[in-house]
């Protein structure tokens, strides 16, 4: 088999598998496997650039290249759906039918996915456009992240399908991924999701789409739209989009009666709360594509379906106290303890009160019978109090003004509503959650050290800041309750081996307030070492791609701290490393030697910071501004006018992508 045809055979084999793991739960070999045929297409694929194939398997793991996304308009608009909020109405969409109609008719009955909405192109069985729902009208392309999401097919199996036609759909985060994902976030000390929503439309619109291929998104699709459909059924339609491969759930029924309907929804109103991902109601729609037609749409929505709210469950309680917990960057949050109470097949003892603003709203008092609620949300809150069954009148809850930990007086932001303590430097959690994250796993690694052994250690005075794990020894470690030779040694050696942690990784491990891990990747490779990040200027910080003003501010802010310099003073002692250096295996010449390049565009191959290390890994210089030494400009697609002007004017060459890469070739 020469190599086409076997990039042809591995295209095929991968969407295959990639179908049995992702959409029928059910994969025939292993991860290990699945890699090392992915590997084999990617390094075909690399050799054979005329094989290029935007449908291929190997498009699933994305790329970082930044591109504003494309506003698209829809084919037909993305419209929302009516209401109801109880059985009662439910009955009368039910009867309007009926009275419509006037003649028999079946409901297809659907769970009502809580995820962001989406429209997928097929043509010819491949896979062309993904846009969001956006203003109903035009949403924006993010084809490019779409891809990333497994359960969604690239290329469609069997061979009656449409040529051309649309899909939509649900992109959701499941709960497990989700809650993987703010426990990342919360120790980056980044921003929490509320919901898993939230999660997903954040996600898809991300401008990095290999870091979406990494969020585990999923989707469900249950809506498809064209000209020449295969069945004169929306439930028939759907068995046929899932032979195509489409992931299309299985809790659907269709239902002859008003009575069906109602089972479906007790049944699925105590079913969803097993299910790994997250729902707010029932979809039902009038199956039949023929009397869908004839009730039509109004301005909004269709007259030939609804949506059936859940309720959000509600328990009430007693409130007892309000605690206040300190998190890694400072931010103070009012915790409700309350009497427990069963909720949602949970006992719930504590609830968020998120800031001062919201207790300020509910009026609290200390005894109070308050409401809550878990909504899409995983911490649960309060929503209300029970005015009526005051029959005496607690203390008011009043908001601390210190800090709970190290009575610092605690301060707010204007226009934001989290009051902070500001003590970053000697706040005991504030610290012990700064050590966690340095020691942590995509940190620098000494994963022998847990929260536990953080907490002994800080309260054994063995360490107060980052820096004071380099002076640990075994000797001391041993003496530590449940620390044998053995363990102790172990840590030691986790330490040490942690002076080997790649610089990109040592910067996310310094927990400045915003640069997660692809910040710091991107900051380390633009600046090289951390003398360079620690003198650049908020503008020289902002020209890194995704690197915006509220990340630059909060770096420059971190190292104007002398505490913060004199820390990377003494990890640096310690042997910490703090030189970007460039992963083996990257194209090294002297091809560009002496050349001074101008990079201008936006490109598809290689992002802006990737083509800025390529020059320099082949002796060449990135300079900013076109002049007459410049040798050549390095054009993406909307150069900008001013710059072809001058290039022209000056008879400099301007070389594409691809013209520039064969050069290196
Ligand atoms: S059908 C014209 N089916 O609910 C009908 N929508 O409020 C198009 N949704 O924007 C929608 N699960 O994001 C339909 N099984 C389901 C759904 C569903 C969730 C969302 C969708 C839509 C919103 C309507």
């Amino acid at each position: 088999m020469n190599p086409k045809e076997r990039i042809i055979e591995l295209r095929r084999v991968l969407h295959e598998h990639n179908y049995r793991y992702y959409v029928l739960n059910a994969p025939v070999i292993s991860d290990f496997e699945f890699d090392s045929l992915m590997r084999e297409l990617q390094d075909l694929e690399a050799a054979n650039p005329d094989m290029y194939d935007p449908a291929s398997p190997s498009m699933r793991v994305g790329s970082d290249i930044t591109k504003e996304f494309k506003q698209v308009f829809h084919k037909y608009p993305m419209l929302s759906l009516g209401n109801t909020y109880s059985k009662a109405e439910v009955a009368e969409f039910y009867e309007r039918v009926k009275r419509f109609l006037n003649e028999d008719f079946e409901i297809c009955c659907e769970m009502k996915f809580d995820g962001t909405s989406i429209s997928l192109t097929y043509i010819n069985g491949r896979l062309t456009q993904a846009v969001t729902r956006g203003d109903g009208e035009k949403g924006d392309d993010v084809t490019a992240n779409v891809k990333t999401i497994r359960s969604i097919p690239l290329v469609l199996s069997g061979d009656d399908y449409p040529a051309e036609f649309e899909i939509r759909g649900e992109v959701l985060m499941p709960w497990d991924v989700f809650e993987r994902l703010n426990v990342e976030r919360d120790r980056n000390g980044e921003q929490l999701f509320a919901n898993p929503r939230n999660a997903a439309s954040g996600t898809l619109k991300l401008q990095d789409s290999s870091v979406v291929a990494k969020r585990g998104l999923d989707a469900f699709l249950y809506f498809m739209l064209g000209e020449q459909l295969p069945a004169a059924g929306h439930f028939e339609n759907l068995k046929a989009a899932e032979r195509w491969g489409f992931k299309i759930s299985s809790l659907t029924r269709k239902c002859s009666t008003l009575d069906e309907v109602f089972d479906f929804i007790d049944t699925m109103d105590v079913e969803r709360k097993n299910l790994p991902f997250a729902t707010d109601g029932i979809v039902l729609k009038v199956n039949s594509l023929r009397q869908q037609k004839n009730l039509g749409y109004t301005a909004k929505s269709p007259r030939w379906a609804i949506a059936y709210k859940f309720q959000a469950e509600r328990a009430l309680t007693r409130l007892n106290e309000v605690t206040y917990q300190v998190g890694r960057t400072g931010v103070v949050t009012p915790v409700a303890n309350l009497d427990p109470v069963q909720l949602s097949g949970t006992i719930v003892k504590r609830a968020s009160l998120h800031n001062s603003d919201i207790i300020e709203k509910l009026d609290l008092h200390i005894g109070d019978m308050v409401y809550v609620e878990k909504g899409g949300e995983i911490i649960p809150k309060i929503t209300g109090v029970d005015t009526e069954s005051r029959f005496m009148l607690g203390e008011k809850v009043m908001f601390i003004k210190k800090c709970p930990e190290c009575g610092t007086p605690l301060m707010r932001n204007e226009g934001e509503a989290a009051h902070y303590c500001p003590n970053d430097t000697s706040c005991p959690p504030q610290i012990k959650s700064r050590i966690e994250h340095f020691v942590s796993r995509d940190a620098m690694n000494i994963d022998s050290i847990g929260p536990e052994t953080v907490e002994l250690l800080f309260n054994y005075n063995m360490i107060k800041d980052i820096a004071d794990i380099y002076t640990l020894q075994a000797e001391d470690l041993m003496f530590l309750p449940r620390m044998g030779l053995k363990s102790a040694e172990n840590v030691v050696g986790a330490i040490k081996a942690s002076l080997e942690v790649p610089f990109e990784r040592v910067l996310f491990a310094l927990g400045i307030r915003f640069v997660g891990a692809t910040v710091a990747k991107r900051l380390a490779r633009a600046f090289v070492n951390i003398e360079n990040i620690m003198n650049a200027s908020l503008d020289e910080l902002k020209d890194v791609e995704e690197i915006g003003e509220r990340i630059a501010a909060s770096v420059i802010n971190f190292f104007a701290k002398e505490e913060n310099r004199v820390l990377v003073a003494r990890l640096r002692d310690a042997g910490v490393n703090f030189t970007y250096t460039e992963k083996e295996g990257t194209v090294k010449s002297d091809k560009l030697a002496g050349m001074s390049i101008v990079i201008s565009g936006v490109f598809t191959h290689h992002s802006r910071d990737e083509y800025k290390n390529i020059i320099e890994q082949n002796g060449g210089k990135n300079v900013g501004s076109i002049s007459k030494l410049t040798s050549f400009i390095l054009a993406g697609e909307n150069m900008g006018p001013s710059k072809l002007e001058k290039a022209q004017k000056l008879g400099i060459r301007i070389m594409n992508e691809d013209e520039f890469l064969a050069l290196l070739q």
